[in-house]
């Protein structure tokens, strides 16, 4: 294969992806696509030294951690869990909202320990999920053309001129209100929030009876058993399970505000990316020539990339060669999102080429953005059984292709929306006018989150036992 080999030039000791010629502003010289246009370029410059000065927002020990804990999961170690809104709003910066998300999550990932018997990896695509990527820079109502809604940290989704003209000050609102949510997310962890002898802490006011909660509680006693049993054997509380280690993502799609936070820390090479543990690269912005990859090398945060059907076997590899010289194991998340009627043909060609190459990647399934469509009421839903479908194919297909599935990446709230359709309480396309809130794409809700958790844990007992259930 011809493919040209980067050669970079390492710095004795540092990780081969760090190259000593790279700065975080060289992604200005690239295409970039998906960026807003500012009216005032002034005043973003002047914004973005603000930005540059403000404290980081995650340090680059949590950062270094966050790698060698999803090298574990690359290596079949633990199942990283994803999850969170498709785009946090600035208004949905509250502790009700916050902990919510929190709780799914928690609950989620006691199902998944509970049933694949294996440490799950959290991480939240929360505290900083304000960027969005759109399939139009322009959006027309009535004959009157403005520019698209691009997420809370470029302008406001109301369809008039003031709120839609991007502006630079939301930047320092972004980065105030993922400090909050940080903060509160780490308070709520340090005080106990999390701890396994308490899962009740984890309920949700609003839930009443749920068709799923009586197997989830089934769990909660059975964890509950497990944890008195080994504390009355050895005598004394069991360390770590009053605490979870919760890392942050979001899509690295803003690169001057990326480009602001992004720092050298002392006693060690290269540069990091410090308003979050794990940026990603989005689907629309995976060019491996564009300003998106070329930010994205240079850091040492470990990197996801989306990958849609759009990106074949040789896009790929070529990418992973710029993103990941030195074939590190942590480095890179290929988070796929094919949509269920298409992974069948899309994932195996890419399954085998990434072997053939002896890439050390994690396969992460994001079973949401490919099953995206539009009612004939006018909403953009989900239906739950084609997320099922995509998420059930894709640890039949790794597994038959010698490969592991080692994470699902998913859009989902605390709050109690209908914005996808099916799932246990059958939601229908009329109800999704009821609570359909989200900005951007429609989220799981709890119980359809709590479905997906024990779809996993059912299919991977059911590939372990060679039984095929789809
Ligand atoms: C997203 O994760 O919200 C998103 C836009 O994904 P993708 O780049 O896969 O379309
Ligand atoms: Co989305």
């Amino acid at each position: 294969m011809s493919r040209p080999r980067p050669l970079p030039q390492c710095l004795a000791g540092a990780p081969a992806h760090v190259d000593p010629a790279w700065t975080p502003q060289a992604w200005r010289g690239f295409a970039a696509s998906q960026l807003p246009s500012y009216p005032d370029m002034q005043a973003l410059e002047d914004t973005l030294a603000e930005v540059r000065k403000l404290p980081p927002l995650v340090t680059s020990w949590e950062i270094l951690a966050l790698t060698r804990q999803l090298a574990e999961a690359q290596q079949g170690r633990s199942f990283l869990l994803q999850g969170g809104d498709c785009a946090e709003v600035f208004a949905d910066c509250t502790s009700e909202v916050i902990s919510n998300r929190l709780k799914v999550l928690l609950q989620m990932s006691l199902v998944l320990v509970h049933g694949l018997r294996e440490p799950v990896l959290r991480v939240g695509r929360f505290a900083g999920q304000y960027a969005k990527p759109r399939s139009a820079d322009i959006e027309t109502r009535d004959g009157v053309s403005l520019p698209s809604y691009r997420g809370d940290i470029v302008n406001g989704p109301d369809f008039d001129l003031a709120s839609r003209t991007p502006d630079p000050r939301r930047l320092v609102k972004a980065h105030a209100r993922s400090a909050m949510t940080m903060n509160f997310v780490r308070a709520l962890i340090d005080g106990g929030f999390a701890d396994l002898h308490h899962p009740e802490y984890w309920n949700l006011d609003w839930v009443g009876h749920s068709p799923l909660s009586d197997e989830y509680r089934r769990m909660v006693d059975a964890v509950g058993d497990a944890v008195r049993f080994m504390e009355t054997l050895s005598g004394e509380p069991l360390h770590n399970l009053n605490r979870a280690e919760f890392y942050t993502s979001h899509e690295a799609l803003l690169l001057p505000y990326e480009e602001a936070q992004t720092r050298q820390v002392p006693r060690q090479d290269g540069w990091f990316n410090l308003s979050t543990h794990f940026p990603w690269i989005g689907m629309r912005t995976a060019d491996v020539d564009g300003a998106h990859v070329q930010y994205l090398r240079g850091v040492r945060n470990p990197i996801g990339v989306k990958v849609g059907v759009t990106m074949n076997a040789d896009a790929l590899l070529r990418l992973l060669d710029v993103l990941d010289p030195g074939n590190e194991p942590g480095r890179i998340t290929l988070i796929h999102r094919f949509g269920a009627a298409h992974i069948e043909r899309a994932l195996p060609p890419l399954l085998a080429a990434v072997r053939r190459e002896g890439r050390r990647v994690l396969w992460v399934s994001d079973p949401m953005h490919g099953n995206t469509e539009a009612t004939s009421n006018g909403y953009k839903t989900r239906p739950f059984a084609a997320i099922r479908s995509e998420l059930e194919q894709a640890f039949e297909i790794h597994a038959a292709h010698g490969s592991r599935l080692g994470g699902v990446h998913l859009e989902l709230t605390g709050e109690n929306v209908t914005e996808c359709t099916g799932g246990a309480r059958a939601i229908t396309e009329t109800d999704l006018e009821r609570a359909y809130r989200s900005t951007v794409d429609p989220r799981l809700n709890y119980e359809q989150s709590l479905e997906i958790a024990m779809l996993i844990v059912r299919k991977r007992k059911a590939l372990a036992n060679g039984v095929r259930v789809i």
